[in-house]
């Protein structure tokens, strides 16, 4: 991540988009000069063109800070293809549909990975009448806890914060096929299959 925008981000944006220097330069009114040198790290542009300069860009001012540009290709057409953002601060958590900028408490937060079900964190899924008693076994402290648990199919999407105090358990409808996630604040997203 960087902490400011750099020469070679505004670079590749402005060759992705087939403009030259001068063109980008008229565009948010410095010199062209002004352009050549932030891209060959002699400069900086002043903050306050960062927002005429992102939208001549055609991105965010956050993407255009993190050298990232996100395209998503028609997010809508899968669930199960799903993001998830926690912010390690405050404990926010951000559901995506597909891929994102995500930032909270001044972080940038990677969309989290999960990993298959380890020996630490291991669920049962026991069918009560029409629904599902879900329990990861797992310690519900302050410092160690299952802060959501989220079951995913290809249309819809249940969430269920959980908090220390509780237990690391809930009842969801599950229907259909799809995936049951939970986070861990000290080890992770974990997913099993449903
Ligand atoms: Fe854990």
């Amino acid at each position: 991540m960087n902490t400011y925008v750099t020469g070679n981000t505004i670079k590749q944006l402005r060759e992705a988009r087939k403009m030259t220097q001068g063109a980008l330069a008229e565009k948010i009114g410095v010199s062209s000069k002004a352009i050549s040198k932030w891209e060959t790290a002699k400069g900086l542009p002043d903050i306050s063109l960062l927002q005429p300069l992102a939208q001549a860009l055609g991105i965010s001012v956050i993407e255009l800070m993190n050298g990232q540009c996100i395209t998503n290709k028609n997010v809508s057409a899968n669930m199960l293809r799903s993001k998830f953002y926690a912010c390690p601060v405050c404990g926010n958590v951000v559901h995506s549909l597909g891929n994102a900028v995500v930032s909270c408490c001044g972080i940038t937060l990677p969309a989290l990975e999960a990993e298959e079900v380890d020996d630490d964190h291991t669920v049962t899924v026991e069918n009560v009448e029409d629904e599902h008693f879900i329990t990861v076994h797992h310690p519900m402290t302050k410092q160690h806890y299952i802060s959501f648990l989220v079951f995913v199919t290809s249309d819809r999407f249940q969430m269920v914060k959980l908090y220390p105090e509780g237990n690391a358990e809930t009842r969801l409808q599950l229907r259909g096929r799809g995936y049951l996630y939970y986070y861990c604040n000290q080890h992770g997203l974990f997913q099993k299959k449903v």
